[in-house]
Parts: structure tokens; C-alpha cells; sequence
């Protein structure tokens, strides 16, 4: 595969954001890499030396037994270094400072001043939001230092040294809640790294299209398409790849929502053109998860049913030994500690964690480094429907995890209904674009209510809408109380079984946006 010429190395210090900060500089135009913290200061030399390199967060400390280090002859390549939280604090060690356990820990978004607007934080205003993560916090920098912004809790939020380009920030300006987080890698990368910005939606394209086809080279692909943008994108790049020895297929799990199937149908084969192939399997879905409560376990079976399924499908298929998935970067580092890094499983997504390790597939995922955004850029560069593309995110395993306790057919319609109420109230108030993700949740409770002159007795419905960029963080919307008000009655009044809505108020993290 062909490696862009200027590129920036992320150390990677096990960061739950490693790759948020490699799509951060992607944005800006500039190809990013990840590579391990132990890369030798030898190999960022010569003929493959990066424009920049950025040390990552790391849920160590650095003065614990083992916490990681880099190589410190890194800092002293005369390539900008852009250390963010614990890389900072690993640079400033490395550099003649003092780290210590912060006088007091700062999670969650925090006012910084800025004390020198020159080059990295350069048209930042004075006063500025920033995200902290971080319990120990450099204390001393020595006289190499210069400190260039502070919040109440932190002197040393952002540091540069004196004469070598090392700059570090305490906070993470990857992340959207830090306001000017964008300005600060876009001085970063042209200002102090001198980046050209040669990097496009194109090369993202072309680099997914060179990469599939040299890991199947002959070999047919199997395309699971789920109705989403992950999995559109994912068959037009396979098809662009590899022409019609792509077969896609689609399985009906019965854990779909209101109108989904025809949906798929109509675009792929009436849109698209692409060769389809529709599987009902919504049975053995049904059977698979009978009496199962727990969200693990579901995610599990569901993900090698899902497998068993495309195998059977598959075999009609002469020469297919691929399987190509629309996995996301975000379900990757949710999963997996992606990177060898020591990042925390959080939840299986069903299309990386759960599947068995017997796979009768080389599995295909072109969008694995991707963010969302990302990916619809590629959607609209390739020429999918737009509707299709800015269709809201919905998880492989399906309303199976948002039947919270056991998953039965009716308790299927009574999420489907609720959930279809739910999208079109956000639809017809014009609140689409304006939320990442709205669906309903059937809660394994039921509460006391009253209806006419009787008493009920049944299941609660939980309401769930975010606002997100990249669905690693996310905070709940702020959906206008009319909105909620008629979501609210129309599904006391129109779905069976159901006789109390609540609003979910709670932010990614600490919450994940689904209840499973
Ligand atoms: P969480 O709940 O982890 O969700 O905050 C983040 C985003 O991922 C979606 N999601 C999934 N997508 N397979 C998928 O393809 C899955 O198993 C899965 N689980 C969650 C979720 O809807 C949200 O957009």
C-alpha cells in the first residue's frame, strides 16, 4: 500500500484517544500513523522521518513501576513534538521536570487562560475551554520550559521547551469539548510542523480500494450489508476493488427496526445496482437468544449466529474467503486494546469482539481506522444517497440490546413500535441532522400507573437521544419539551404494554449511549 510522503507518528501510550487524535490531523489534511511508544528514535530518521510526532495520553503514571516510556533521543530529533496529558508529563520528565499527583485531580471540561498566543496557541482567546483527564500534573518544568497557559487547578496546562520544538498540553485538545482544540493542532501541524495538507477523502479512498485488493488478491468477498453507512461505504469500496466477485448478502435478523428490510433492499439493488442477496434468518435469532439476559452473552450469540449464517450463505458463493465488515474505529478500541495498548474493554461490538476465533473467513475491514464522519465523507465521495448517508448509526446486534432481559418477539414489537415513534417525532420536528443517534430502550421494569379508572401495571420505555460527533464521547440532547411531550404520549397511547416514557440524561462517558 502506498504510504503518503508527509505524515505525522502518534507514540501510542495505550490513549483511548490515540486514533481520535489521528483522525484530529486527518481532518487538517495531513496523514497520521500510529505506531507503538517503543518506536526507536532511529527509525522516525531519514528517508521515513514524520513532519511531527504527537505523544498520546496513557492511563499510566509515570513514575509507576512499568509505566511506558519512549525512546528519548525522540525529543531531541529536532522534529516538533506535540505531548498530550501523560505524554506530556512523560516529555517533561524526560526533559529535566517534575511530575507529581496534582494537588487536585481534574476530569471534565475546565476554563484555561492562555499566557503565550504564540505559535501553538495562536489565535486562541485569552479565556478557553479545555477537557482535563488527569490525576498526576507536571509541577515543575525547570527553566527550560515556558509555560503557555494555566487553569486553576494546573500552572503547567500547556509547556514549551526553550529551544527544542517539544510542546506539551495537559488537556486533550482532541476532543470536541475542548473549544479550540481544532486551532490548536491546526497551529501545530502548519505552523510548527510546516505541513503541506496533502491529504484528502481521495486518498482515503484509494488507500481502502489498494488495501483490499492486495489482502484478497483472486479470492471472492462476501459483503454483510447491515442498511447503514459502515456497511454501504464497505461494499462500494470492496466493489470498486474487486467488481462482481463481490456478493453481498443481507441478513434479516428479526431484530430490525420499522420498514428496515425494504429499505436495504430498495437502495442496494434499485439505487446501488449491487447484487443482493436477502437471508431470513429472524427464527434462529429468536431461538439463539431465548432466556438470555445478559448484554455480553446476547452480543456474543449474536455475533456467531451472524457468522454461521454468512458461512452457509456464502458457500453458494464460488471462490469467497473474505468477509468484509464495516467495523468502525470507535467499535475497535472499545473491544480490543487496539495497539498493544493497555486500554479498558468496555463493551463487545458485535462485529469485532464477538466473533469465534474459527472464522471461516479472512475478515475485510476497510473503515477499521475510521471515525463516522470520515466515513460519510467517503459515503458521499462514492456517491451514495445522501439520506443513506447521514443515516443514524444503528449497532450490529440490533434491538436485541436495547430489549434490556430477555429478548422475545414481543417484546421485540413493543421496542420496534416505541422506537418508530421516536424517529418520526425527531423527523417531523426537523431534529434529524441536529442528533447523532434517538431510538427508545424497553427497560426489564414495570411500574404502576393509571388508565381510565384502572390500575396498570407495566413496562417502562426509556428515551435515548445524543449529540455526538465521533460516539466516543457524547452528551444527551437537549430535545425541545413539545418534542418530548408527544414522543411521550404517542407511545403510552399507541404502543401496547407501556405506560411510563423517561428521558435519558446521562453523558458518554461515564454512560455508553446504549443501555447494553
Ligand atoms: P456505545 O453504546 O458503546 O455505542 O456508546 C457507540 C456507538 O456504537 C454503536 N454500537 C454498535 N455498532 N455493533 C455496531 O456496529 C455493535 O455491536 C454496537 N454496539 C453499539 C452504538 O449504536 C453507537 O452508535
Amino acid at each position: 500500500m502506498s504510504v503518503p510522503q508527509e505524515f505525522v507518528a502518534v507514540l501510542d501510550f495505550g490513549s483511548q484517544y490515540a486514533q481520535l487524535i489521528a483522525r484530529r490531523i486527518r481532518e487538517h489534511e495531513v496523514y497520521a500513523e500510529i505506531l507503538p511508544h517503543t518506536t526507536p528514535a532511529a527509525q522516525l530518521r531519514g528517508g521515513r522521518a514524520p513532519i511531527g510526532i504527537v505523544l498520546t495520553g496513557g492511563p499510566a503514571s509515570v513514575y509507576a513501576e512499568g509505566a511506558p516510556r519512549c525512546d528519548p533521543e525522540i525529543l531531541r530529533l529536532g522534529v516538533p513534538v506535540l505531548a498530550i496529558c501523560y505524554g506530556m508529563q512523560l516529555a517533561c520528565l524526560l526533559l529535566g521536570g517534575d511530575v507529581r499527583p496534582a494537588a487536585g485531580r481534574e476530569f471534565g471540561r475546565t476554563r484555561a487562560r492562555v499566557l503565550d498566543a504564540a505559535d501553538l496557541l495562536e489565535g486562541v482567546p485569552a479565556e478557553t475551554t479545555v477537557w482535563m483527564s488527569h490525576g498526576d500534573a507536571v509541577d515543575r518544568v525547570g527553566a527550560d520550559f515556558r509555560p503557555l497557559a494555566a487553569t486553576d487547578n494546573c500552572p503547567l496546562a500547556a509547556v514549551r521547551h526553550r529551544s527544542a520544538p517539544v510542546y506539551g498540553v495537559q488537556f486533550h485538545p482532541e476532543v470536541t469539548h475542548t473549544v479550540e482544540g481544532g486551532r490548536i493542532f491546526r497551529n501545530f501541524l502548519y505552523r510548527i510542523c510546516r505541513a503541506r495538507g496533502e491529504w484528502r477523502t481521495a486518498s482515503l479512498i484509494e488507500r481502502a480500494v489498494a488495501g483490499i485488493r492486495e489482502q484478497v488478491k483472486d479470492a471472492g468477498v462476501v459483503c454483510g450489508l447491515s442498511g447503514g453507512v459502515d456497511s454501504a461505504v464497505t461494499a462500494l469500496l470492496g466493489h470498486r476493488a474487486v467488481g462482481e466477485r463481490l456478493a453481498s448478502i443481507f441478513v434479516d435478523n428479526g431484530l430490525l427496526r420499522v420498514g428496515e428490510r425494504e429499505a436495504v433492499e430498495k437502495t442496494f439493488r434499485e439505487a446501488l445496482g449491487l447484487r443482493l442477496r436477502t437471508v431470513d434468518a429472524a427464527e434462529r435469532f429468536l431461538e439463539a437468544l431465548r432466556g438470555v439476559t445478559d448484554p455480553e452473552e446476547k452480543r456474543t450469540r449474536i455475533g456467531h449466529l451472524f457468522v454461521d449464517v454468512f458461512a452457509e450463505e456464502a458457500r453458494g458463493i464460488p471462490g469467497a474467503r473474505f468477509l468484509a465488515q464495516g467495523t468502525l474505529y470507535p467499535d475497535v478500541i472499545e473491544s480490543v486494546s487496539a495497539h498493544g495498548g493497555p486500554t479498558a474493554r468496555i463493551k463487545t461490538h458485535h462485529n469485532v469482539g464477538g466473533l469465534p476465533a474459527a472464522l471461516p473467513f479472512g475478515l475485510v475491514e476497510p473503515l477499521r481506522d475510521l471515525f463516522k464522519d470520515e466515513v460519510r465523507r467517503m459515503g458521499t465521495a462514492l456517491g451514495l444517497p445522501e439520506d443513506l448517508v447521514w443515516r443514524h448509526p444503528f449497532p450490529g446486534p440490533g434491538l436485541a440490546v436495547r430489549v434490556l432481559g430477555e429478548v422475545t418477539r414481543e417484546r421485540l414489537a413493543t421496542v420496534r413500535a416505541a422506537d418508530a415513534i421516536v424517529r418520526e417525532e425527531i423527523r417531523r420536528a426537523g431534529l434529524e441532522r441536529h442528533v447523532a443517534q434517538a431510538f427508545a430502550v424497553l427497560l426489564p421494569v414495570a411500574s404502576v400507573g393509571v388508565m381510565g379508572d384502572g390500575r396498570t401495571y407495566e413496562a417502562a420505555v426509556a428515551v435515548r437521544a445524543v449529540t455526538t460527533d465521533d460516539f466516543m464521547t457524547a452528551d444527551w440532547a437537549r430535545l425541545p419539551a413539545e418534542v418530548l411531550a408527544t414522543i411521550s404520549s404517542r407511545i403510552i397511547n399507541e404502543v401496547r404494554g407501556v405506560n411510563r416514557v423517561v428521558y435519558d440524561v446521562s453523558t458518554k462517558p461515564p454512560s455508553t449511549i446504549e443501555w447494553e
